[in-house]
């Protein structure tokens, strides 16, 4: 009989230790001093058959950037592990269930997460709301096309002055796309800043730089290099951890930065997003591989607060039923003004547009297009109906996965 309860603080390393078998790492005493600085103890439940910790999983308490430059509430599953020796025995759904009545008995409107499988989540309502984009750009066959604001100075820092920095600019700028997630010091240090020496052969350590305009702060980026020489001829690869700028010239100044980094022929950019300027300023497009996966999942938890808690694009009423899960199902009534701000209540009698609750968190944040969704047989309603919904729910952002949690 297997036993799901809060692990206790003595419990924390063996809770670190479980985790690290089942996503085949090596406990480190770095890895558990990393991990311990960003877990939430009181959202952290463990599986116990007898005396034996056999499975995992806590949160993490995020606020959401959402459309409208506002935030909802998430609680954000991590660390779901099962002992290899336990697995297939439904341990993960009791977890899941635990979890979730946690996030609800917090009033976070949503839950989200990363899967390490694309098929472990979608029976629990979680759905693919934000592409993971990586960039492979072959620097030395490309170059940036058009002005770039010559205002805009890249500077690089040592890793003390970037991290107030960083940390600054990233808080000033978080609410202008959708995806962006509260990072607290801790998060900073741990997450943002370790300079992790596990799966990392042959990189160099971080490098720090800075972006400014007229003595502003307007940007950070941080990056490795790593050595490579292919028959004498240097061919070596910047590894991007975070390039983030205020407007598109000031991260083309840190793109033309690190295009031109001497012994480097290659630039490799996690987290990017596929409506990103870059895309469209180089002189050969062929230089940039983009590879889209699914990132960030979103699980509704409240459908008319997390509906209510971004803003739209265009004004009218919708009529939304959601057709599966017996916390989510049911018909809402969602009333958009002329500005944007919304009013979401539960409804009875015929919808304008019928989908399930996967697929409403993949248009949630703007992430994919109702119409594209609704020719994919995800969405039913009239053309009128559906044309609406895909006009609400569009957003001047892609929204953004900015980092595995
Ligand atoms: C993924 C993992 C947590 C599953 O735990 P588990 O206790 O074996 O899962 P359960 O027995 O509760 O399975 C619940 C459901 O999920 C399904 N499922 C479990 N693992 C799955 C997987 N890897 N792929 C697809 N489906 C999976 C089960 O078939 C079951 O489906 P059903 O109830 O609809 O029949 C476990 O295998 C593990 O620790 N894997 C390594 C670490 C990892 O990938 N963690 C997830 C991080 S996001």
């Amino acid at each position: 009989m297997v036993d799901i309860r809060p692990i206790l603080e003595r419990e924390l390393d063996a809770f670190i230790d479980l985790m690290d078998v089942a996503y085949l790492q090596d406990s480190t005493k770095e890895r558990r001093d990393h991990y311990r600085t960003i877990n939430e103890l009181d959202r952290s439940f463990g599986a116990f058959d007898g005396g034996q910790l056999v499975g995992t999983i806590s949160a993490y308490s995020f606020d959401l950037t959402v459309p409208g430059e506002r935030t909802v509430p998430m609680g954000g599953t991590t660390v779901v592990a099962v002992r290899p020796t336990h697995r297939r025995r439904g341990i993960l759904r009791g977890m899941i269930d635990i979890h979730l009545d946690d996030v609800r008995r917090r009033a976070e409107p949503l839950a989200g997460l990363w899967a390490s499988e694309a098929t472990i989540y979608g029976r629990f309502g979680f759905g693919c709301a934000i592409d993971f984009v990586t960039f492979e750009i072959r620097s030395d066959a490309t170059t940036i096309t058009g002005p770039i604001d010559d205002r805009v100075q890249v500077r690089m820092v040592d890793k003390v002055e970037f991290a107030e920095a960083a940390q600054r600019f990233y808080d000033s700028i978080r609410l202008f796309r959708p995806g962006e997630l509260t990072r607290t010091p801790a998060w900073w240090k741990a997450r943002r800043l370790a300079q992790a020496s596990f799966g990392d052969s042959g990189m160099s350590s971080y490098r720090y730089a800075l972006a400014e305009r007229d003595k502003q702060l307007v940007g950070y980026l941080h990056y490795r290099t790593k050595e490579v020489v292919r028959d004498g001829v240097p061919r070596g690869e910047v590894h991007v951890a975070e390039l983030l700028g205020l407007d598109a010239d000031v991260e083309l100044a840190f793109w033309r930065f690190l295009f031109a980094i001497d012994l480097t022929t290659a630039v490799r950019a996690p987290f990017r997003s596929m409506d990103d300027p870059l895309l469209h300023r180089l002189d050969n497009r062929r230089a940039v591989k983009t590879s889209v996966s699914d990132g960030v999942y979103l699980r509704f938890m409240d459908v008319t607060k997390a509906l209510e808690g971004r803003t739209y694009s265009v004004p009218g009423t919708l009529k939304i039923e959601v057709t599966d899960h017996p916390d989510l199902r049911g018909t809402y009534r969602l009333e958009v003004k002329g500005d944007g701000t919304a009013r979401c209540t539960q409804a009875d009698g015929a919808a304008d547009v019928s989908l399930d609750s996967q697929t409403l968190a993949a248009c949630y944040l703007g992430g994919c297009r109702v119409c594209a969704m609704a020719r994919a047989g995800r969405v039913a309603g009239s053309a009128a109906s559906i044309r609406l919904a895909d006009l609400m729910f569009d957003n001047q952002y892609l929204p953004i996965a900015r980092e595995i949690f």
